[in-house]
């Protein structure tokens, strides 16, 4: 008998197709009345979950008896409790590797956006605001030759920091729990302590993943160490920034500006970032391509079906739960 994989988010007609080859798939649809109570409905017959971008602990998981495996449709899985899943012996997996290179594009583009005030320019345009050439009061900051800060030097950070060096021309720094042989070799990059980086960087990124070490890892102290000609860029988690702390830091000139894909609460509404030029704001999109995207979803698939037909699944990301 086929088993049962139930969509948590929005899945693609696509997905729907190729997951039906092997299982019976329920997409809980908004046509249909109230998502919650279809996913509800379904979650006890579920030996697969596949989605992303909803929290799923004990609470929301109680009643799936027969669940093997949740496959999140993202590299990030801070939005599992990973020890409830361990104590359930449910596995879970991510897409890694996919969508480094898209991430670390948009984190460019977010760099380059606030330097060079793309959007707060492209609104001013538009607006009628253009009437002779323009003066300090337009101008932006240069990019190339600055320092590049990159705080989480993962596959992500590297790719960014790449883009930095041999785009750019810019000083690579870094800081993080381990030391990057490799790539100081590769692009030069210096490891420094947190506060150091904030101290020298122009552009301040945050490439970490979110944890309790790294939840609000950059608050009021953190803000007042960077220059205050200086961004900060965040394509990571938004509670790894004290987002109250930002808004003051932006609203008073302690930075420059900040280039933002991720917040504390998402999606992001009323916010006083809305109301701040100097605050670039995007809604988390950094793997948001359609071919990334793509990869994503099949990657996604290939692991809840690797798993569900007893194979070990390319992305576990809790081993000790795989038996087999
Ligand atoms: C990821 O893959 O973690 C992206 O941030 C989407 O959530």
């Amino acid at each position: 008998m086929k088993k049962t994989v139930l969509a948590f988010s929005r899945i693609t007609p696509a997905m729907a197709e190729r997951l039906q080859q092997d299982f019976n798939v329920i997409v809980p649809n908004p046509k249909l009345g109230d998502v919650a109570a279809q996913f509800n409905e379904a979650l006890p017959e579920a030996h697969g979950l596949i989605g992303v971008g909803r929290k799923l602990g004990r609470a929301q998981l109680e009643g799936a008896a027969r669940l093997e495996v949740v496959s999140s449709v993202s590299v990030g899985y801070d939005n599992y409790d990973l020890d409830y899943f361990n104590e359930r012996g449910i596995a879970l997996t991510n897409t890694p590797d996919v969508l480094t290179e898209s991430t670390a594009d948009l984190g460019f583009a977010l760099v380059m956006g606030c330097a060079r005030r793309v959007a707060e320019l492209d609104a001013w345009t538009k607006a009628g605001q253009w009437q002779a050439t323009v003066g300090p009061a337009q101008f932006g900051s240069d990019v190339h030759g600055k320092t590049l800060g990159i705080v989480g030097m993962g596959n992500i950070g590297a790719a960014i920091a790449r883009r930095g060096r041999l785009g750019f021309n810019m000083q690579v720094v870094y800081s993080g729990n381990n030391r990057k042989p490799a790539l100081e070799q590769e692009l030069g990059a210096q490891f420094r302590s947190l506060e150091q980086l904030l101290a020298e960087a122009d552009f301040v990124c945050l490439v970490v993943p979110l944890s309790q070490a790294t939840r609000k890892l950059i608050g009021a102290r953190e803000l007042k160490l960077m220059k205050p000609s200086a961004f900060l860029v965040n394509v990571s988690r938004g509670p790894v920034v004290d987002e109250a702390a930002l808004v003051e830091a932006l609203q008073s000139g302690t930075i420059r500006g900040a280039g933002l894909d991720v917040y504390e609460k998402e999606p992001l509404a009323d916010s006083p970032l809305f109301t701040l030029p100097n605050a670039l704001t995007l809604p988390h999109v950094g793997s948001a391509t359609a071919e990334t995207r793509e990869a994503m979803a099949n990657r996604a698939i290939d692991n809840l079906r690797a798993a569900l037909l007893g194979e070990r699944p390319r992305d576990l990301v809790n081993p000790q739960v795989w038996k087999n």
